[in-house]
Protein backbone atom coordinates (compact mmCIF):
# COMPACT_ATOMS: atom_id res chain seq x y z
CA UNK A 1 0.00 0.00 0.00
CA UNK A 2 0.84 3.45 -0.82
CA UNK A 3 0.88 6.27 1.98
CA UNK A 4 0.20 9.36 -0.41
CA UNK A 5 0.41 11.29 2.72
CA UNK A 6 4.24 11.06 2.66
CA UNK A 7 4.69 12.30 -0.58
CA UNK A 8 6.17 15.90 -1.15
CA UNK A 9 7.08 18.31 -3.18
CA UNK A 10 10.54 18.39 -4.20
CA UNK A 11 12.31 21.09 -3.51
CA UNK A 12 13.99 21.28 -7.11
CA UNK A 13 10.33 20.86 -9.04
CA UNK A 14 10.00 23.20 -11.79
CA UNK A 15 6.81 25.13 -11.61
CA UNK A 16 3.88 23.35 -14.08
CA UNK A 17 3.70 27.07 -16.57
CA UNK A 18 3.08 25.44 -19.83
CA UNK A 19 1.17 23.16 -21.86
CA UNK A 20 4.05 21.11 -22.11
CA UNK A 21 4.97 20.52 -18.77
CA UNK A 22 0.99 20.04 -17.56
CA UNK A 23 1.46 17.04 -19.97
CA UNK A 24 4.82 15.55 -18.57
CA UNK A 25 2.99 15.90 -15.35
CA UNK A 26 -0.31 14.64 -16.53
CA UNK A 27 1.98 11.22 -18.08
CA UNK A 28 3.50 10.83 -15.18
CA UNK A 29 0.61 10.84 -12.72
CA UNK A 30 -1.58 8.34 -15.20
CA UNK A 31 1.22 5.97 -14.91
CA UNK A 32 1.33 6.64 -11.01
CA UNK A 33 -2.27 6.12 -10.89
CA UNK A 34 -2.43 3.39 -12.63
CA UNK A 35 0.19 1.60 -10.55
CA UNK A 36 -1.74 2.18 -7.13
CA UNK A 37 -5.03 1.59 -8.06
CA UNK A 38 -5.05 -1.29 -10.28
CA UNK A 39 -8.17 -2.77 -11.12
CA UNK A 40 -9.76 -1.35 -7.60
CA UNK A 41 -12.15 1.32 -7.76
CA UNK A 42 -12.22 4.82 -6.49
CA UNK A 43 -14.50 6.96 -5.07
CA UNK A 44 -14.54 11.24 -5.05
CA UNK A 45 -16.33 13.83 -3.72
CA UNK A 46 -16.65 16.11 -6.93
CA UNK A 47 -17.89 19.72 -5.75
CA UNK A 48 -17.25 21.39 -9.12
CA UNK A 49 -14.21 23.44 -7.30
CA UNK A 50 -10.90 23.35 -9.60
CA UNK A 51 -9.40 20.73 -7.44
CA UNK A 52 -11.40 18.38 -7.62
CA UNK A 53 -12.73 18.55 -10.85
CA UNK A 54 -8.79 17.95 -11.78
CA UNK A 55 -8.20 15.38 -9.52
CA UNK A 56 -11.90 13.90 -11.37
CA UNK A 57 -10.24 14.49 -14.61
CA UNK A 58 -7.15 12.65 -13.86
CA UNK A 59 -9.06 9.77 -12.47
CA UNK A 60 -10.95 9.53 -15.45
CA UNK A 61 -7.91 9.41 -18.18
CA UNK A 62 -6.30 6.80 -15.69
CA UNK A 63 -8.85 4.32 -14.85
CA UNK A 64 -12.01 5.48 -16.41
CA UNK A 65 -15.50 3.50 -15.09
CA UNK A 66 -13.16 2.42 -11.95
CA UNK A 67 -14.07 5.62 -10.71
CA UNK A 68 -17.29 6.98 -8.95
CA UNK A 69 -17.90 11.03 -8.75
CA UNK A 70 -20.65 11.85 -6.12
CA UNK A 71 -21.71 15.37 -6.63
CA UNK A 72 -23.82 16.33 -3.70
CA UNK A 73 -25.52 19.11 -4.13
CA UNK A 74 -25.87 20.97 -0.76
CA UNK A 75 -28.88 23.26 -1.93
CA UNK A 76 -25.93 26.31 -0.98
CA UNK A 77 -24.22 25.88 -4.77
CA UNK A 78 -24.25 28.82 -7.06
CA UNK A 79 -26.85 28.95 -10.00
CA UNK A 80 -26.04 26.23 -12.81
CA UNK A 81 -23.10 24.59 -10.65
CA UNK A 82 -24.74 21.32 -10.29
CA UNK A 83 -25.78 21.12 -13.81
CA UNK A 84 -22.79 22.05 -15.15
CA UNK A 85 -20.81 19.30 -13.15
CA UNK A 86 -23.33 16.80 -14.96
CA UNK A 87 -22.73 18.37 -17.63
CA UNK A 88 -18.94 17.95 -18.35
CA UNK A 89 -18.55 14.66 -16.16
CA UNK A 90 -21.49 12.32 -16.77
CA UNK A 91 -22.26 14.02 -20.67
CA UNK A 92 -18.93 14.77 -21.68
CA UNK A 93 -16.72 12.68 -19.69
CA UNK A 94 -19.00 9.66 -19.52
CA UNK A 95 -17.59 9.59 -16.01
CA UNK A 96 -19.64 7.22 -13.52
CA UNK A 97 -21.52 10.48 -11.78
CA UNK A 98 -24.19 9.98 -8.79
CA UNK A 99 -25.76 13.39 -8.49
CA UNK A 100 -27.32 13.35 -4.91
CA UNK A 101 -29.95 16.49 -4.60
CA UNK A 102 -29.45 16.90 -0.50
CA UNK A 103 -30.72 20.89 -0.75
CA UNK A 104 -33.80 19.37 1.29
CA UNK A 105 -31.52 17.56 4.06
CA UNK A 106 -28.99 20.91 4.52
CA UNK A 107 -32.05 23.09 4.53
CA UNK A 108 -34.19 21.26 7.43
CA UNK A 109 -31.16 21.10 9.60
CA UNK A 110 -30.07 24.81 8.76
CA UNK A 111 -33.72 26.14 9.79
CA UNK A 112 -33.56 28.75 12.39
CA UNK A 113 -29.95 28.41 12.90
CA UNK A 114 -28.14 31.75 13.31
CA UNK A 115 -24.18 31.18 14.78
CA UNK A 116 -22.04 30.96 11.70
CA UNK A 117 -19.82 28.54 13.15
CA UNK A 118 -22.89 26.55 14.29
CA UNK A 119 -24.03 26.88 10.22
CA UNK A 120 -20.43 25.72 8.89
CA UNK A 121 -20.52 22.74 11.29
CA UNK A 122 -24.23 21.08 10.56
CA UNK A 123 -22.74 21.72 6.63
CA UNK A 124 -19.99 19.96 7.01
CA UNK A 125 -21.19 17.24 8.93
CA UNK A 126 -24.36 16.47 7.05
CA UNK A 127 -22.05 16.53 4.30
CA UNK A 128 -20.08 13.61 5.42
CA UNK A 129 -23.09 12.09 6.31
CA UNK A 130 -24.77 12.25 2.70
CA UNK A 131 -21.20 11.35 1.38
CA UNK A 132 -20.88 8.02 3.37
CA UNK A 133 -24.47 6.83 3.21
CA UNK A 134 -23.75 6.93 -0.75
CA UNK A 135 -20.28 5.56 -0.41
CA UNK A 136 -21.91 2.18 1.79
CA UNK A 137 -24.48 1.29 -1.18
CA UNK A 138 -21.35 1.15 -3.54
CA UNK A 139 -19.57 -2.58 -3.55
CA UNK A 140 -15.86 -3.05 -2.76
CA UNK A 141 -14.30 0.72 -3.04
CA UNK A 142 -10.52 0.94 -1.69
CA UNK A 143 -9.61 4.21 -2.47
CA UNK A 144 -11.22 8.09 -1.80
CA UNK A 145 -9.63 10.49 -3.69
CA UNK A 146 -9.29 13.98 -3.06
CA UNK A 147 -8.09 17.13 -4.28
CA UNK A 148 -5.41 18.19 -1.50
CA UNK A 149 -2.90 21.02 -2.62
CA UNK A 150 0.50 22.23 -1.91
CA UNK A 151 -0.60 24.82 0.05
CA UNK A 152 -3.13 22.51 1.44
CA UNK A 153 -0.57 21.16 3.15
CA UNK A 154 1.99 23.73 3.66
CA UNK A 155 -0.94 25.55 5.61
CA UNK A 156 -1.61 22.09 8.14
CA UNK A 157 1.90 22.18 8.85
CA UNK A 158 2.12 25.47 9.69
CA UNK A 159 -1.04 25.92 12.37
CA UNK A 160 -2.61 28.39 9.53
CA UNK A 161 -5.81 25.70 8.95
CA UNK A 162 -6.23 22.36 9.26
CA UNK A 163 -7.23 20.61 5.96
CA UNK A 164 -10.54 18.47 5.41
CA UNK A 165 -9.01 15.05 4.97
CA UNK A 166 -10.67 11.17 4.91
CA UNK A 167 -10.34 11.80 8.86
CA UNK A 168 -13.72 12.62 8.65
CA UNK A 169 -15.26 9.81 7.36
CA UNK A 170 -16.72 7.00 9.50
CA UNK A 171 -14.88 4.69 10.87
CA UNK A 172 -16.52 1.42 8.96
CA UNK A 173 -15.38 2.92 5.68
CA UNK A 174 -12.03 2.18 5.43
CA UNK A 175 -10.49 3.50 2.61
CA UNK A 176 -6.93 4.45 0.79
CA UNK A 177 -6.34 7.96 0.02
CA UNK A 178 -5.49 9.09 -3.84
CA UNK A 179 -4.04 12.61 -3.62
CA UNK A 180 -2.63 13.05 -7.52
CA UNK A 181 -2.83 17.03 -7.26
CA UNK A 182 -0.88 16.96 -3.71
CA UNK A 183 2.92 18.63 -4.71
CA UNK A 184 0.50 21.19 -6.98
CA UNK A 185 0.32 25.08 -6.30
CA UNK A 186 -3.01 26.01 -7.22
CA UNK A 187 -1.45 28.05 -10.84
CA UNK A 188 -0.59 24.32 -11.44
CA UNK A 189 -3.67 22.83 -10.63
CA UNK A 190 -5.58 25.12 -13.41
CA UNK A 191 -2.56 24.39 -15.83
CA UNK A 192 -3.21 20.60 -15.35
CA UNK A 193 -7.03 21.17 -15.80
CA UNK A 194 -6.56 23.03 -18.66
CA UNK A 195 -4.15 20.43 -20.48
CA UNK A 196 -7.03 17.81 -19.58
CA UNK A 197 -9.59 19.78 -21.20
CA UNK A 198 -11.83 21.07 -18.35
CA UNK A 199 -13.80 24.12 -19.79
CA UNK A 200 -12.19 27.85 -18.78
CA UNK A 201 -14.98 28.38 -16.67
CA UNK A 202 -14.37 25.60 -14.79
CA UNK A 203 -10.66 25.91 -14.46
CA UNK A 204 -10.37 29.47 -13.76
CA UNK A 205 -13.08 29.94 -10.63
CA UNK A 206 -12.90 32.67 -8.60
CA UNK A 207 -12.51 30.88 -5.13
CA UNK A 208 -16.00 29.54 -3.29
CA UNK A 209 -16.39 28.58 0.22
CA UNK A 210 -17.35 24.86 1.24
CA UNK A 211 -20.92 26.74 2.98
CA UNK A 212 -21.65 28.32 0.15
CA UNK A 213 -24.15 30.60 -0.62
CA UNK A 214 -25.15 29.87 3.18
CA UNK A 215 -22.01 32.12 4.14
CA UNK A 216 -23.96 34.80 2.43
CA UNK A 217 -27.48 34.62 3.63
CA UNK A 218 -26.24 35.74 7.50
CA UNK A 219 -28.03 34.61 10.19
CA UNK A 220 -31.44 32.12 9.86
CA UNK A 221 -31.14 30.72 6.30
CA UNK A 222 -34.72 30.87 4.18
CA UNK A 223 -35.12 29.27 0.80
CA UNK A 224 -36.69 33.12 -0.25
CA UNK A 225 -33.38 34.73 0.92
CA UNK A 226 -31.40 32.07 -0.61
CA UNK A 227 -32.94 32.52 -3.79
CA UNK A 228 -32.12 36.05 -3.82
CA UNK A 229 -28.70 35.63 -2.94
CA UNK A 230 -28.60 32.99 -6.00
CA UNK A 231 -30.22 35.31 -8.41
CA UNK A 232 -28.31 38.29 -7.66
CA UNK A 233 -25.01 36.28 -7.45
CA UNK A 234 -25.57 35.11 -11.01
CA UNK A 235 -26.65 38.32 -12.73
CA UNK A 236 -23.50 39.67 -11.07
CA UNK A 237 -21.39 36.86 -12.41
CA UNK A 238 -22.77 37.42 -16.05
CA UNK A 239 -22.50 41.58 -15.85
CA UNK A 240 -18.69 40.93 -14.82
CA UNK A 241 -18.05 38.76 -16.89
CA UNK A 242 -19.92 41.35 -19.94
CA UNK A 243 -17.10 43.79 -18.74
CA UNK A 244 -14.25 42.00 -19.12
CA UNK A 245 -13.76 41.56 -14.91
CA UNK A 246 -13.98 38.25 -15.01
CA UNK A 247 -10.66 36.27 -14.26
CA UNK A 248 -9.66 39.74 -13.20
CA UNK A 249 -11.15 40.42 -9.76
CA UNK A 250 -10.24 37.66 -7.34
CA UNK A 251 -13.24 37.51 -6.07
CA UNK A 252 -16.81 38.90 -6.11
CA UNK A 253 -20.48 38.08 -4.99
CA UNK A 254 -23.68 39.28 -3.53
CA UNK A 255 -25.10 38.78 0.31
CA UNK A 256 -28.26 39.51 1.14
CA UNK A 257 -28.56 40.47 5.32
CA UNK A 258 -31.88 39.39 7.13
CA UNK A 259 -33.55 42.98 7.17
CA UNK A 260 -36.04 44.71 5.25
CA UNK A 261 -35.80 48.36 4.77
CA UNK A 262 -39.08 50.37 2.73
CA UNK A 263 -39.44 51.23 -0.58
CA UNK A 264 -41.22 51.62 -3.88
CA UNK A 265 -42.29 50.42 -7.05
CA UNK A 266 -45.55 51.16 -9.36
CA UNK A 267 -46.31 54.03 -6.92
CA UNK A 268 -46.85 51.27 -4.33
CA UNK A 269 -44.64 50.99 -0.72
CA UNK A 270 -42.13 47.67 -0.78
CA UNK A 271 -40.81 46.33 2.45
CA UNK A 272 -37.94 44.10 1.23
CA UNK A 273 -34.03 43.16 1.18
CA UNK A 274 -31.16 45.00 -0.18
CA UNK A 275 -28.20 43.38 -1.74
CA UNK A 276 -25.05 43.69 -0.66
CA UNK A 277 -22.16 43.51 -3.66
CA UNK A 278 -18.80 42.65 -2.52
CA UNK A 279 -15.41 42.78 -4.99
CA UNK A 280 -12.26 42.08 -3.73
CA UNK A 281 -8.76 41.68 -4.90
CA UNK A 282 -5.79 39.88 -2.80
CA UNK A 283 -2.85 37.59 -3.04
CA UNK A 284 -3.47 35.06 -0.09
CA UNK A 285 -7.03 36.01 0.84
CA UNK A 286 -5.09 37.22 4.82
CA UNK A 287 -6.10 40.72 3.69
CA UNK A 288 -8.13 42.52 0.45
CA UNK A 289 -8.76 45.95 -1.34
CA UNK A 290 -11.43 46.56 -2.76
CA UNK A 291 -12.06 46.70 -6.73
CA UNK A 292 -12.84 49.80 -8.19
CA UNK A 293 -15.99 48.98 -10.43
CA UNK A 294 -16.99 51.21 -12.66
CA UNK A 295 -19.92 53.49 -12.68
CA UNK A 296 -21.91 52.71 -15.15
CA UNK A 297 -21.55 48.94 -14.29
CA UNK A 298 -23.01 49.89 -11.21
CA UNK A 299 -25.97 51.41 -12.55
CA UNK A 300 -26.46 48.35 -14.73
CA UNK A 301 -26.04 46.17 -11.70
CA UNK A 302 -28.75 47.50 -9.62
CA UNK A 303 -31.36 48.29 -12.11
CA UNK A 304 -30.96 44.30 -13.19
CA UNK A 305 -30.94 43.07 -9.53
CA UNK A 306 -34.04 45.62 -8.46
CA UNK A 307 -35.78 44.45 -11.11
CA UNK A 308 -35.17 40.86 -11.74
CA UNK A 309 -34.60 39.60 -8.02
CA UNK A 310 -37.60 38.99 -6.34
CA UNK A 311 -37.83 40.57 -2.71
CA UNK A 312 -35.09 42.91 -3.57
CA UNK A 313 -35.63 47.10 -3.66
CA UNK A 314 -32.05 48.40 -2.70
CA UNK A 315 -28.27 47.60 -3.99
CA UNK A 316 -25.25 48.72 -1.64
CA UNK A 317 -21.73 48.48 -2.42
CA UNK A 318 -19.24 47.03 0.31
CA UNK A 319 -16.10 49.69 0.13
CA UNK A 320 -14.49 47.69 3.17
CA UNK A 321 -11.57 46.47 2.79
CA UNK A 322 -10.08 43.59 4.90
CA UNK A 323 -9.05 44.46 7.95
CA UNK A 324 -11.66 45.32 9.17
CA UNK A 325 -13.93 43.45 7.36
CA UNK A 326 -13.16 39.95 6.40
CA UNK A 327 -14.02 38.93 2.44
CA UNK A 328 -17.17 36.71 3.36
CA UNK A 329 -20.28 37.91 5.83
CA UNK A 330 -19.90 35.03 7.94
P1 LIG B 1 -12.50 35.53 4.94
O1 LIG B 1 -14.00 35.73 4.97
O2 LIG B 1 -12.00 34.79 6.16
O3 LIG B 1 -12.22 34.59 3.70
O4 LIG B 1 -11.76 36.82 4.73
C1 LIG B 1 -10.95 34.28 3.17
C2 LIG B 1 -11.14 33.31 2.02
O5 LIG B 1 -11.59 32.04 2.51
C3 LIG B 1 -12.86 31.72 1.95
N1 LIG B 1 -13.68 31.13 3.03
C4 LIG B 1 -13.95 29.83 3.15
N2 LIG B 1 -13.61 28.77 2.38
N3 LIG B 1 -14.78 27.35 3.84
C5 LIG B 1 -14.05 27.53 2.73
O6 LIG B 1 -13.79 26.56 2.02
C6 LIG B 1 -15.16 28.33 4.67
O7 LIG B 1 -15.85 28.12 5.67
C7 LIG B 1 -14.71 29.64 4.30
N4 LIG B 1 -14.87 30.86 4.86
C8 LIG B 1 -14.22 31.75 4.06
C9 LIG B 1 -13.44 33.03 1.46
O8 LIG B 1 -14.39 32.84 0.42
C10 LIG B 1 -12.20 33.76 1.01
O9 LIG B 1 -11.79 33.32 -0.27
Amino acid sequence: MIDVTQIRRPDDMARITTPALAQAFIDEQIAALRAQIGDRKVLLALSGGVDSSVVAALLIRAIGKQLTCVHVNHGLLRKGEPEQVIQVFRDEMDANLIYVDATDRFLDKLAGVTDPEQKRKIIGNEFIEVFAEEARKLDGVTFLAQGTIWPDILESENGIKAHHNAGGLPDDLQVELVEPVRILFKDEVRAVGSALGLPDGMVNRQPFPGPGLGVRCPGAITRDRLEAVRESDAILREEFAASGLEGKVWQYFTVVPDFKSTGIRDGKRTFDWPVIIRAVNTRDAMSATVEEIPFALMHRLVQRITAEVPGVNRVLYDFTPKPSATIEYE
